[in-house]
């Protein structure tokens, strides 16, 4: 039973297997936050956690409670401008004006299970799992609005969700000017913000950063999650590593505007709120409206950062992904962008598809530029019909080619865009999103669909649905290649333009709700020039997501490494493509490109039409080998080694293990070779101390304990006489481990 709840003191204790996460009713119904963090017990009260002191200068709740100061308060779910004055956690103008309401707490519902929210992409529950609904119900009786903040506890994985849900009960209408999803007050600042940072094709690089008093925060206002800073964000002690300490993880299961925030106040305490960004946005609520907010989802562990990275992978694998995918091992495809381009035709994509069955991949997917008249990024989009100089006998016909190559047919679209050179432009030009009379920005040469209209996303969903008929798809990359500007649309009236940015997100998960019921086969992976919208909202629909245009393997790790700290390796598509790599110009071999792929949802993004004999053969082996080992890679429990993040960045390395500790991989990789090297050491992880191993099928065997904490010897990789010295830099090294039977 995870949820404990003392009737008399409304204290409500939600425990999961290693954490508890308390609040209790105080005076007037305002609910403080008491403690969360490791396990502790169960009591009726804990009057110590409790204890304040009054603070000089700061306002009294009222003249008959001088020590009852908002202010000095940790709340769970805190008003603004009646005496706290750290940032709120939502706000509310009424019919007056005024912005003060007064959610008193009225009372709660333990439920069973979890419901999953209507809409908008939420966690759902596990029939192995005992999953357990906490809902507090506050209202503001002057104004009835009701609140009810939803705590699910999942308490195998550690993880708690929250979301808050506002009902106008009242007669007139009230505008939400802020809703976040989840506020956690913690009583000290001496954390540690660990954000994942960037931009187009340097997506999720860590950044770790010491609280300081004041605001800190990550956030976006382009409609998008964005490269420049993923949702996911960690607290964690100074001393936190990856074995140890104390880590709190944050994210949202959300693609629009978000806001990532932490508050260190005057009394140090800090307070984490996570949510839909306040800034561009506001939500009408007319009598009898409601609006929920996504989920947050909050985890802790005092085991530091790669245990908190496997509890939610763990999670989101049973709890966000749908069922099917769990363990659904991803097809290794090939992709043609960039081996052709917008310059294609179907011979030459044939060429491309045969040779992908000769070397033993599994699906063929048709990039960019097979529709309307897409010769370049300028035009068609919109336009969901194919390109007859291209592929003259049609869609349908060619993927019946493909899938007669007895391989899995993929294509590429970008649902929400529209090109002004295009029949849907002609058609319906308000559709673009713009302001009337006012300039619109291009971003990629293109615009943006204004989803948050039903018949815009009804018209794409249409569209689409007969192309997936038509080609009996297997696959779909939904890419989404620029930023939202001039939000506002046509349908909404003038207060209501700030819901723009929100109903725009929710128009995308309309789509993606309406395709994937109606196609419950086809295997979508999102993409935002990259990874610019790799998110748990993404993740609900599209169990993969393109990580980033970047291919180049050494800056693969930085991002894969980085990635992998918030979301799992089977949710990153990971491509080898040609040399010199189109971003870098950077030389790498083709066992290095691979080495670094492998760590994820595997394939091509080369000519391989083109391919030498040589370099055929290699990949043809590649293949053999990843189909044998592509459980593990994709689902096997991930450990971080070596950080590309910390010291000179010269090296990184990391294993999967599987779920029984017999078989594991890991690889290093170097970047530039040094001479005369220090004696070097791989120290692996997760192996079970008391078997034996053989490592790269050695003859000697060693326990795992040794293996774990005395390190394997590893031979000096630079051999000062070998011919092919270029191999020396960026060279990578792969450890197969295997339990003697
Ligand atoms: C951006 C994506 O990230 C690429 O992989 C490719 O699909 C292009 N768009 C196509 O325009």
């Amino acid at each position: 039973m995870p949820i404990h709840v003392d009737e008399t003191h409304h204290t409500f204790h939600l425990q999961t297997d290693h954490t508890s996460y308390i609040f209790q009713e105080l005076a007037h119904g305002v609910l403080g936050q008491v403690y969360y963090g490791r396990k502790i017990h169960v009591e009726p009260s804990y009057d110590n956690l409790l204890t304040r002191e009054l603070k000089n200068s700061t306002p009294a709740y009222s003249l008959a409670e001088p020590d009852f100061q908002l202010d000095a308060i940790k709340q769970e779910y805190a008003a603004t401008g009646t005496g706290d004055f750290r940032r709120p956690a939502y706000q509310v103008t009424q019919a007056n004006g005024s912005r003060i309401t007064d959610l008193q707490y009225d009372h709660y519902e333990v439920l069973q299970g979890k419901q999953r929210l209507k809409g908008l992409p939420s966690t759902f529950e596990d029939a192995s799992d005992d999953v357990e609904t906490l809902i507090v119900h506050l209202t503001d009786a002057l104004i009835q609005l009701d609140l009810e903040l939803s705590y699910t506890v999942f308490p195998h994985q550690d993880v708690i969700v929250r979301s808050a849900n506002f009902k106008n009960h009242g007669v007139k209408a009230v505008t939400l000017d802020s809703a976040l999803s989840a506020q956690l007050d913690l009583p000290d600042s001496r954390y540690e913000m660990i954000q994942f940072s960037g931009t187009w094709a340097r997506e999720r690089h860590l950044v770790r950063t010491p609280l300081r008093s004041g605001i800190q925060s990550i956030d976006s206002i382009r409609g998008t999650s964005s490269p420049q800073q993923n949702p996911f964000m960690m607290l964690a002690r100074p001393e936190t590593t990856e074995d140890t300490g104390d880590v709190f993880g944050f994210n949202l299961i959300y693609s629009g505007n978000f806001l990532d925030q932490v508050e260190v106040d005057q009394w140090a305490t800090s307070r984490v709120l996570v949510g839909i960004n306040p800034s561009e946005f506001s939500w009408c609520l007319a009598p009898d409206d409601e609006f929920q907010t996504p989920e947050a989802v909050l985890s802790y562990t005092a085991s530091g950062m790669n245990q908190l990275s496997q509890q939610l992978a763990d999670f989101y694998s049973k709890h966000l992904v749908a069922a099917k995918y769990r363990r659904m091992e991803r097809p290794i495809l090939v992709n043609n962008w960039e081996a052709t381009y917008f310059d294609f035709n179907a011979e030459k994509l044939l060429k491309i598809a045969r040779k992908a069955k000769d070397l033993g991949i599994e699906m063929f997917v048709l990039d960019d530029g097979w529709f309307g008249h897409r010769d370049d990024d300028h035009t068609s989009l919109g336009d969901w019909f194919v390109d007859p100089k291209k592929l003259p006998d049609g869609i349908g016909a060619f993927a019946d080619q493909v899938h007669g190559l007895g391989l899995q047919f993929g294509l590429w679209f970008e649902p929400e865009m529209i090109s002004v050179d295009s029949q849907l432009y002609q058609a319906h030009p308000d559709w673009l999103i713009h302001v009337p009379k006012r300039r619109a920005t291009p971003g990629r040469n293109q615009f943006v669909l204004d989803f948050s209209r039903p018949e815009v996303v009804d018209y794409i969903a249409k569209l689409m649905g007969k192309v997936i008929d038509d080609t009996k798809l297997d696959y779909i990359k939904w890419d989404m290649n620029r930023y939202i500007t001039e939000a506002y649309s046509e349908g909404l009236p003038a207060n209501r333009q700030l819901e723009m940015p929100h109903r725009y997100i929710l128009g995308v998960y309309q789509l993606y709700e309406r395709l994937t019921k109606a196609y419950p086969d086809v295997l979508f992976e999102s993409c935002a020039s990259g990874g610019g919208r790799f998110d748990l909202g993404m993740m609900y629909y599209a169990p993969q997501a393109w990580a980033s245009d970047d291919t180049d393997a050494v800056e693969r790790m930085k991002i894969q490494y980085g990635t992998s700290y918030g979301y799992p390796q089977s949710m990153m598509g990971a491509h080898v493509s040609a040399v010199p790599n189109e971003q870098t110009g950077r030389m790498t071999s083709l066992e290095t490109r691979a080495n670094v792929a492998f760590y994820g949802a595997f394939g091509y993004e080369l000519d391989i039409s083109k391919l030498s004999g040589e370099e055929a053969d290699e990949i043809r082996a590649q293949v053999e080998f990843y189909k044998r080992y592509r459980s593990l890679y994709q689902f096997g429990k991930l450990y971080r080694l070596t950080s590309p993040f910390e010291d000179d960045g010269n090296v990184m390395s990391w294993m999967v293990v599987d779920d029984d500790q017999r078989h594991a991989i890991a690889t290093r990789y170097q970047l530039l070779s040094r001479p005369n090297a220090p004696y070097l050491r791989m120290f692996f992880k997760g192996l079970d101390p008391d078997q034996r191993y053989r490592v790269n099928n050695s003859s000697k065997t060693y326990y795992g304990d040794e293996l774990m904490n005395a390190g394997l010897f590893v031979n000096k990789i630079f051999d000062e006489t070998a011919t092919e010295k270029s191999l020396a830099d960026f060279y990578s090294q792969r450890f197969m481990i295997d339990i003697v039977d």
